[in-house]
């Protein structure tokens, strides 16, 4: 396995693109700038593992959805090509245009034909080519359900997702469900609302057919924002069971978001018929 210093290591002798991307940490004083290296290595380093598993003779297309300045995307870039004889495609996407148009200035600069970068939602995303990885560092709150919602219905076969902000569930356990002597607690309530919103979404996944393990990329000390979701598409065909998430919701009221993007054809609405086809 190649480990997190290597990658580090790369990522350090990569010339112009630290500072296009202003994490020179050799040279920077700013703790933001660190940070967001050390993030950018930690999970550089698990797409590393999920690479390690492909076939050497083909593309792999990435998909980074709420790409932001795509800190994320060009690392991955430079890091992969360096250590893999392969092809690689990167799709970014995010709706802030102004960041979109500098992602195409840095890619332009850097010379990485291989990458393309859209303004918009991730659940709108059209890419031409069919995607095998989905990943998504710090999309804001429902950001990260559309990286989920987007994943399952390109059929990647990896989705790899650090998420940001857990607000939209925070709300709704106030009353209600069979823990709320929990939840009566602000602070109980704030980190039981992110351990649910990860459930649910871990639950939905494990349902669409993926097998999913929760990681910390980094140590907390580096970055708290450091749970990440790492789901694999199990082989084959199948009416997959959402019955776990239906369930969860329920008892919680929490009326989560994921479901929405999917059609009552896609997923099964009523009570006892808990089946999603996926692809
Ligand atoms: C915290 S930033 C993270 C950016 C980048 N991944 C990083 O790690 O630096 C979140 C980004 O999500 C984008 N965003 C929020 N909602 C989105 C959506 N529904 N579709 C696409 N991008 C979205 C914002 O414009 C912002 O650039």
């Amino acid at each position: 396995m190649i480990k997190r210093e290597k990658v580090a290591e790369l990522l350090k002798s990569s010339g112009d693109l630290l500072q296009l991307l202003s994490m020179d940490i050799e040279q920077s004083r700013d703790d933001r700038e660190v940070k967001k290296f050390n993030e950018v290595i930690g999970f550089v380093e698990q797409v590393v593992e999920v690479i390690e598993g492909y076939p050497r003779d083909r593309e792999i297309v990435i998909l980074d959805c709420s790409c932001g300045k795509s800190y994320l995307s060009f690392a991955l870039n430079n890091i992969l090509s360096r250590l893999y004889p392969m092809q690689f495609f990167f799709y970014g996407v995010d709706t802030n245009k102004a960041l979109i148009e500098k992602c195409n200035q840095i890619r332009d600069r850097l010379g990485y034909s291989n990458m393309r970068f859209m303004d918009g939602r991730i659940i709108e995303a059209q890419p031409e080519k069919p995607i095998d990885i989905v990943v998504a560092l710090h999309a804001c709150d429902v950001a990260t359900d559309e990286t989920i919602a987007k994943g399952i219905k390109l059929g990647a076969k990896y989705i790899l997702a650090v998420p940001c902000c857990e607000n939209q569930v925070r709300g709704r356990i106030k009353r209600g469900h069979p823990l709320v002597d929990i939840t009566d607690f602000g602070l109980l309530r704030y980190r039981f609302a992110d351990i649910l919103t990860e459930a649910l979404r871990s639950q939905f996944l494990t349902g669409a057919g993926y097998v999913v393990k929760l990681i910390e990329m980094v140590p907390q000390k580096v970055s708290p924002k450091n749970l990440m979701i790492i789901a694999r598409r199990k082989k084959g065909k199948k009416k997959y069971n959402m019955e776990r998430y239906y369930k969860m919701d329920k008892a919680f009221n929490t009326k989560f978001v994921l479901k929405s993007y999917f059609s009552e054809q896609e997923f099964g609405s009523e009570v006892g018929d808990y089946s999603v086809n996926c692809l």
